[in-house]
Formats: C-alpha cells, sequence, structure tokens
C-alpha cells in the first residue's frame, strides 16, 4: 500500500491555506472531517511564501497547518512548491525564465515557468526539496511527497542553457558529429554539421513552425525528435534533483509527482521508472467517451506493471479551463471516482478542497464552495462518497488487475508519427489507440495499456496501433511473442522508421515484414470525404461482409499471410486489406486500412473469443463498464452504469455481494439504477 499509515482509499485533495486568511483554517478542517476526508496536499504553489528572497526559508504557516491537520486525524501529501518560481529569483536570475519558440524570452508570469536546464532553477529547487524534508521528515502527518506539479505544463524551452545542454546529450547519445549526421540524415538539403556548435534547437527561428492542426511541423524529424527526448529528460532530471533531495532524509517515504495521462511532452514510460507510485489528474469533459478515461487509467496503471496508483486530482464538480465547464450532474463524481477505483486507483483525490476567490481558478470546482458552508449539493456528495470510502476501508487496496490483451502505447512513435510530414495530417495517435481499446470495452474485454518494453508473456493478444517507429529488439520480441503462441495485430502505417525516423528500406513494414508475412508497397492518402471499404473474404471473422474505410490504404501484397478481406473500390480494388500470418503457433495480423469503427467492434470481440479470451461479463449494455480487480484469491467484479437510466445487467452465472449496499446479487438479471455501481465481492 502507498503507505500503511492510512490503510484505506485515500480521500482528500489540494488545499490552498497560504493563499487564506488563517481565521478559515479550523472551519475548512471542522468540513474535512465532515466530508471523510483523510489526505490534504498541501503547499503545491507557495515557493514565494516559503522563501520570500534568496536567504530567507520560512515554514511557520506550513508548520501550524501540518499538526493541525494531524491533530484531526488528516495526512499530507507534502507537494516541494517549485512549480512557480517566486519573482525575486526572475529578477535577479533571469536565466530561470524560459525562451519560447519564436525566440521571445518571457518574463516572470504564468506558472510551470522554468528552464529546465536552468543553473538557478536546478540549484533552488532542490534545496527547497531538502529544506523541506529536513524539516517534515519526522511529522507523524506526512505521507507522501509530491514532486513540483504538472511538469511539462508550459511550453518547451529555447534558450541559449538549453541549446548547450542539448549539444552535451548529443554527445552522450551519438558520439561523433559523424554519428549525428547519419541519424538525421542531414546530407538532405546540405544540412551538414562541421562541429558541435553548428547544432541549434529545433524552433520557429530554424527548423519548426506551427502548421495544421496545431501540431509543430519540422524540417527535420530527426533534429526534433531528439528535441522531444532531450527536453522530456531535462524535465526529468529536475524532478530527480527534488527525488533524491528528499529521498536523502525520508527513504522510506513514497515520492510521486502528478502526471497528466496522454500527455505528450513527456515520456512518461522513462518517467516512471522512477516513480515511488504514479499519481495522475483526470479532467474529462462532459463529453468526454468513457472509454477514453477509461483508457487514460489504464495507461497510468501500465506505467508501472499495474501497480495501483493514484487519482491525485480530479474536479468534484466542474473545470475552469475548458471553452463550457459543465456541471458534474448528480452522482457522476462518484461514478467517476469509483471508475478510477475500478481501474486500479487507491485514492480519490480533488482539485480542489477549498475554492479560490481570485485569479483564472475562481470558477473551478471544489468541496468546499464560496458560500463557505457544508449545505451544498456538492458538499453532501462529497461527504457521501467520503463515508463509502470509509467503510470499505483496505478490502481493495493493493488488489490488481489481470489483463489478456495489452494495447500498445509508445510516446517516441506518438511523436513521431504526429511529426511526419506525409502522407496525411488525419492520423492522431491517441485516437488510434483508442478506437481499438473502445471496441474492447464496449465488449467489456479488458485491457492493459503498456510500453514497448512491457513483458508480453502474459497476454494472449497484443495490439500495437500504427507502430510506425520500430526501435531495436522490438521486431525480434514480436516475433518471439507470436512464435510462442501469443496473436499480434498492427495497422497501416507501421514498420516504416526506426527510432531516427530513418526510413527501413528494403519494403514496409520493415522490420516486421517477415511476422506480418506482407509487404505494402505504396500507401494512399484519402481526403475526408473520400471512401473506399473493405470486403471481406470470410465473413464469420465479423458476421458482415463489407465495411467503409478511409484515411490511409496501405496498398499490400501477400508474402504468405492469408488474405480475410480486399479494398473494394479504386485501382487497388481487390488488393488485401486485412490479413493474417501463421507465424510459429502464433498469428500475426495486419489491418491495411483506417476501417470505420464498427468493423473494430465486431471483429475483436470475435477474434478474443477465438483466443479463448472471454469478456468480463455476457452481452454488455451500453454504458455499462465492467473490470475486475484481484486480491487474496478474492475477485472484485465493478459494474458500472455510465447512463442516466436503470439497466438491467447479466451477471452471467456470477454472484455475490455488492460491497457498497450489501446485497446480494446472482446470476441472470438484476437491475443497475442510472449513474450507480456495484463492486460485488465474488463468490466462488
Ligand atoms: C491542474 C493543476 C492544478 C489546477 C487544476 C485545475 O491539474 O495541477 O493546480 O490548476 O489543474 O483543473
Ligand atoms: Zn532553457
Amino acid at each position: 500500500m502507498i503507505n500503511s499509515k492510512l490503510p484505506k482509499i485515500w480521500y482528500g485533495g489540494d488545499y490552498n491555506p497560504d493563499q487564506w486568511d488563517k481565521s478559515f483554517w479550523d472551519e475548512d478542517i471542522r468540513m474535512f472531517k465532515l466530508a471523510g476526508i483523510d489526505v490534504a496536499t498541501l503547499n503545491v504553489f507557495a515557493w514565494a511564501k516559503n522563501q520570500p528572497d534568496e536567504d530567507t526559508y520560512r515554514f511557520d504557516w506550513l508548520d501550524e497547518m501540518m499538526d493541525k491537520l494531524h491533530a484531526a486525524g488528516i495526512g499530507v501529501c507534502l507537494a516541494t512548491s517549485t512549480a512557480a518560481v517566486p519573482a525575486w529569483m526572475a529578477r535577479k536570475y533571469p536565466d530561470v525564465l524560459q525562451v519560447d519558440f519564436h525566440g521571445n524570452k518571457r518574463k516572470f508570469g504564468g506558472r510551470h515557468n522554468f528552464c529546465p536546464n536552468s543553473p538557478t532553477y536546478r540549484t533552488y529547487a532542490p534545496r527547497m526539496a531538502e529544506k523541506l524534508a529536513e524539516r517534515y521528515k519526522d511529522h507523524p502527518a506526512l505521507l507522501i511527497w509530491h514532486i513540483n506539479n504538472e511538469y511539462g505544463g508550459a511550453g518547451n524551452c529555447y534558450c541559449d542553457n538549453c541549446e548547450a545542454a542539448f549539444r552535451e546529450w548529443l554527445k552522450k547519445r551519438y558520439g561523433t558529429i559523424e554519428e549525428v549526421n547519419r541519424a538525421w540524415n542531414t546530407a538532405f538539403w546540405g544540412h551538414t554539421f562541421y562541429d558541435w556548435e553548428d547544432i541549434v534547437l529545433p524552433s520557429g527561428r530554424s527548423e519548426e513552425w506551427y502548421g495544421a492542426n496545431g501540431r509543430t511541423e519540422t524540417n527535420f524529424q530527426g533534429i526534433s525528435l531528439d528535441y522531444c527526448r532531450f527536453q522530456s529528460d531535462s524535465i526529468l532530471e529536475c524532478y530527480l534533483l527534488e527525488y533524491e533531495a528528499v529521498k536523502k532524509h525520508t527513504p522510506d517515504i513514497p515520492v510521486t509527482t502528478n502526471l497528466m495521462g496522454a500527455f505528450k511532452k513527456l515520456d512518461y514510460h522513462k518517467w516512471a521508472k522512477h516513480m515511488d507510485v504514479v499519481s495522475w489528474d483526470n479532467y474529462p469533459r462532459f463529453d468526454t467517451p468513457y472509454s477514453y478515461t477509461a483508457m487514460m487509467h489504464d495507461l497510468m496503471r501500465g506505467l508501472k506493471e499495474g501497480q495501483p496508483f493514484m487519482l491525485m486530482e480530479q474536479t468534484p464538480s466542474q473545470q475552469n479551463w475548458q471553452p463550457y465547464n459543465s456541471l458534474k450532474r448528480p452522482g457522476v463524481m462518484r461514478l467517476w471516482s469509483y471508475q478510477a477505483v475500478a481501474r486500479g486507483a487507491d485514492t480519490v483525490m480533488f482539485f480542489q478542497l477549498r475554492r479560490s476567490i481570485g485569479a483564472c481558478e475562481k470558477y473551478h470546482g471544489a468541496v468546499i464552495e464560496h458560500v463557505g458552508h457544508e449545505h451544498t449539493r456538492v458538499f453532501r456528495e462529497c461527504a457521501k462518497l467520503g463515508a463509502e470510502l470509509g467503510k470499505l476501508g483496505d478490502t481493495l487496496l493493493d488488489s490488481r488487475i489481470k489483463s489478456k490483451v495489452a494495447i500498445l502505447f509508445d510516446w517516441e512513435n506518438w511523436w513521431a508519427i504526429e511529426m511526419s510530414s506525409g502522407p496525411t495530417i488525419d492520423l492522431n495517435y491517441v485516437n488510434e489507440a483508442h478506437r481499438f481499446y473502445d471496441a474492447l470495452y464496449r465488449a467489456g474485454i479488458p485491457a492493459d495499456v503498456v510500453g514497448v518494453d512491457a513483458d508480453l508473456s502474459g497476454y494472449d493478444l497484443v495490439i500495437a496501433p500504427v507502430l510506425y517507429m520500430v526501435k531495436p529488439g522490438i521486431a525480434d520480441k514480436l516475433e518471439r511473442y507470436v512464435e510462442a503462441g501469443g496473436a499480434f495485430i498492427t495497422t497501416y502505417f507501421s514498420g516504416i522508421v526506426d527510432q531516427n525516423d530513418l526510413v527501413k528500406i528494403g519494403g514496409y513494414p520493415g522490420e516486421l515484414r517477415k511476422l506480418l508475412g506482407i509487404w505494402a508497397e505504396e500507401i494512399d492518402a484519402l481526403l475526408p470525404s473520400q471512401r473506399n471499404k473493405i470486403v471481406l473474404q470470410d465473413p464469420a471473422i465479423t458476421g458482415k461482409t463489407e465495411y467503409s474505410c478511409g484515411m490511409l490504404c496501405d496498398l499490400i501484397h501477400s508474402e504468405g499471410a492469408e488474405v480475410k478481406a480486399v479494398y473494394g473500390e479504386d485501382f487497388y480494388r481487390g488488393m488485401p486489406a486485412l490479413t493474417v500470418n501463421r507465424f510459429g503457433s502464433g498469428e500475426a495480423w495486419y489491418v491495411a486500412t483506417h476501417a470505420e469503427d464498427a468493423f473494430l467492434q465486431d471483429w475483436l470481440p470475435k477474434l478474443c473469443a477465438s483466443r479463448g479470451i472471454q469478456p468480463l461479463l455476457p452481452a454488455l449494455p451500453a454504458g455499462i463498464e465492467a473490470t475486475l480487480r484481484k486480491k487474496d484469491g478474492t475477485d472484485y467484479l465493478f459494474v458500472l452504469n455510465h447512463n442516466e437510466h436503470p439497466v438491467e445487467v447479466n451477471l452471467g452465472g456470477l454472484s455475490g455481494t455488492d460491497l457498497l449496499t450489501g446485497q446480494t446479487l446472482a446470476g441472470a438479471r438484476a437491475e443497475l439504477a442510472g449513474r450507480d455501481l456495484w463492486i460485488v465481492k465474488v463468490e466462488r
């Protein structure tokens, strides 16, 4: 468990008493108790208060608050306050300020506003973390460290310190300038570098520009990819400096930093190796598909091989930063909180506990609203959930999810796909992964979302949507997995380049060609208004014969793979559109085009069935979500109803007791109320 001092699902969230007069504090704590809150995240943005000048450190407010919370039986998730630099530092040491994409030096303002290669920042941020660790190392309220906040939340930096550090980073990666020239293919457009000093950061002043779809476009994918890696690594180094600073004094207190789901800028697979527990901030919109939120939870769970994670932030009611900040309807906050728990969270935490009165977050929801008392809908819902989580105790803590299906998700692949010049601007990596995930979700088939380095041996089906970049060792690993009996699916625009975005010559899909038993000769990009269709050769595969397709159509030839569908139109009519290659004792599928969602929804459950992968519940009605957490030989089946109306759910022969109500649920049909859920302790 995260910390044995609090052996239950933690409940609480960001609390900023440093932004309030002390006269509010006792009243806040009184209401926290009413709401069943047992953890407060303190000190997230208090650097300016804690260190008013270079030599002065003052923690009196924090001492007092830590003591008060402890006296009230509330633990502390202690942030290091380094996510927004104080004004004196920006004035005195401008190297902490970033230079933006267009070369403009930033002035003081905003947050997440530091240059990750600033010597000043790298001195003062870990120093602050260390001061806090020295001071609170024995404080009984301290449960976990929360380093910084939402790293990467502002733009990338293009300052001279970053440029110098980039050159050093490149020296380590490539050794010689000749190797850099090779890796980036700089013979193109006469970009040959003669000296390390010739290398400048790829920005709006050099190789890049803002293009279609709000994406950054580049002339040279090689340098731009390395700059993405470098920025992610630079920020990670800042995290590590603070991590080490607190670990020095509190080796046994876990450390986290709050991640943001599919956040493009940071390679979270690399980051998670240095986190004791993953935590993340979940802010779905009113219309975010439930399966998308589910996938984000699974992505975060997959960062540390399924270890339970923390839901660090969510709003109790509404956000302020979306274009339209809808209220969470009655019951929805509770339901979405349990959605996180159902997918592996061992905490339910909010941003924030008391609603701010000034600046941009004053219309962001909070447990305690502007009215200042507990007689509000939001507070009542929070208190109800707090009481329930109290009753659940430690029952679910540390339980695990076991999936037979894995979806591979890779940050470097994501960067490369979306900085590719051609063949289409419509390819969105997260959407592609989500299409596969959603088809499984609807069928009630659990999937893990894991990195390309993950151990695949426990999975019966591995799906790699758009595996465009094949890094060293990956093709071999996939071959071994399939040889040993696994099923593998990949898609159009896969196997094209290596880790430097250099095309693997000798025919697409490059290193995956043998495994897939195909050759992709050409890739057609369709306009949004254009459609083709796929015609199934064996209708048993989906139960239908035709589906529409578009966006990308690979023109492939079988080199031993069985053709399961062909194109129905255009000059490549009759060419394969879906193939399967028997390889060792397994099978490798190639989906050559972006077929309509219905195809995946019809096909994947059938393919799973053929591999003995069963849904958690039979014939899952729309809007019903099912997951299973296991602990000490006991299964806990979560069934969530995202619909407003009640739905009859077939428990498919399972029976057990709902942990929340004590109600016995058996076999055939039971009615689940709208926006409600069961956590069924399954009886064997
Ligand atoms: C993020 C931040 C918080 C707050 C919330 C508002 O998650 O970490 O400080 O700004 O957004 O939604
Ligand atoms: Zn910089």
